[in-house]
């Protein structure tokens, strides 16, 4: 396998094993979306008792594939406990654990915890708390330092924000912050304002989106929005982008749209051959 000039490689192979045949240092993302903890998919369930003993694992195998400069991001949801006769349900904090053991037991670096809300939540039914509306990318550093280009992900300005910088002068805060440090206006910067770190809609193709398996054979396809934010900034044309739980292939497609260099794999035959139609129908430049 020739993972430094392949445009892409995609295989049907425990994930864990996938990464285990790549070159050291030649991965500079993973993006991925997991089994979420206790759901119920066709494709498994990953309980939330044995959660972290299912995860780390993939973590551990890509740490020496990442570049000294890499990033790993996790997309995941949180689970609530079955509520019984003396416990209401309860939320599960096994994300909040696999974050916790990405710093000390992975020794990488948090750059966020980014919240993707989700504009189609399917309802809970539950009363004792408010219904799920949202997921989250769990983005961490290989290295103390990093680097991401902040550019490639600005948003269009709010109207108001832009109206807000042309009708006012900004004075020196008493504080002494030091975003003005003089009486001046505020030019918006032409490629757009800084990105949150939230997630609800693609800013520039203004697309809604929640996880949809309505038009694909997969329970799980994210909207493309979602790895394009990490891809873009954490990767250059020409990187590798590997997604060790690939289902129905939206990193790939994604990735390759960008020119970058992509592989991936998942278990099951079945999302292969649709990861593989889905590349297959890209107008690849
Ligand atoms: C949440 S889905 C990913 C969906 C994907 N992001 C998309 O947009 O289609 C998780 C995927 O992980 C795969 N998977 C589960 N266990 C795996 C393993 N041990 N190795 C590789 N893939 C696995 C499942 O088959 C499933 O397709």
């Amino acid at each position: 396998m020739e993972y430094e000039t392949d445009r892409y490689h995609i295989e049907c192979i425990d994930g864990i094993e996938g990464i285990k045949k790549l070159k050291d240092k030649s991965v500079k993302l993973m993006y991925g979306s997991p089994p979420y903890p206790n759901a119920k998919r066709d494709y498994c369930i990953w309980s939330t008792e044995e959660y972290l003993g299912k995860i780390i694992p993939f973590i551990k195998a890509v740490l020496p594939k990442l570049t000294d400069d890499g990033f790993i991001v996790i997309n995941v949801k949180s689970n609530r406990e079955r509520g019984d006769d003396s416990h209401s349900s309860r939320r599960s904090l096994v994300v909040e654990k696999l974050a916790i053991a990405l710093e000390e037991e992975l020794n990488l670096y948090c750059v966020d915890i980014e919240i993707w809300i989700k504009s189609n939540p399917v309802p809970t039914g539950n009363r004792s708390s408010c219904q799920d509306a949202y997921e989250q990318n769990l983005w961490f550093s290989k290295s103390p330092k990093w680097s991401i280009n902040i550019d490639a992900i600005r948003r269009p300005y709010d109207p108001d924000t832009l109206k807000m910088y042309e009708n006012n002068t900004f004075k020196p805060r008493r504080t002494g912050t030091k975003y003005v440090s003089k009486v001046k206006k505020i030019k918006p910067n032409p490629l757009g304002a800084l990105p949150l770190n939230i997630t609800y809609i693609d800013p520039v193709n203004i697309i809604y989106g929640g996880v949809s398996s309505k038009t694909q054979n997969h329970q799980a396809v994210q909207p493309a929005y979602l790895p394009a934010k990490y891809i873009k900034a954490t990767t250059k044309e020409g990187d590798l982008v590997l997604d060790p739980w690939m289902g129905s292939g939206t990193t790939a497609q994604v990735a390759i749209e960008l020119n970058r260099r992509f592989v991936g794999f998942d278990i099951y035959p079945d999302y292969v051959t649709l990861a593989l139609n889905n590349i297959n129908n890209l107008e690849i430049k």
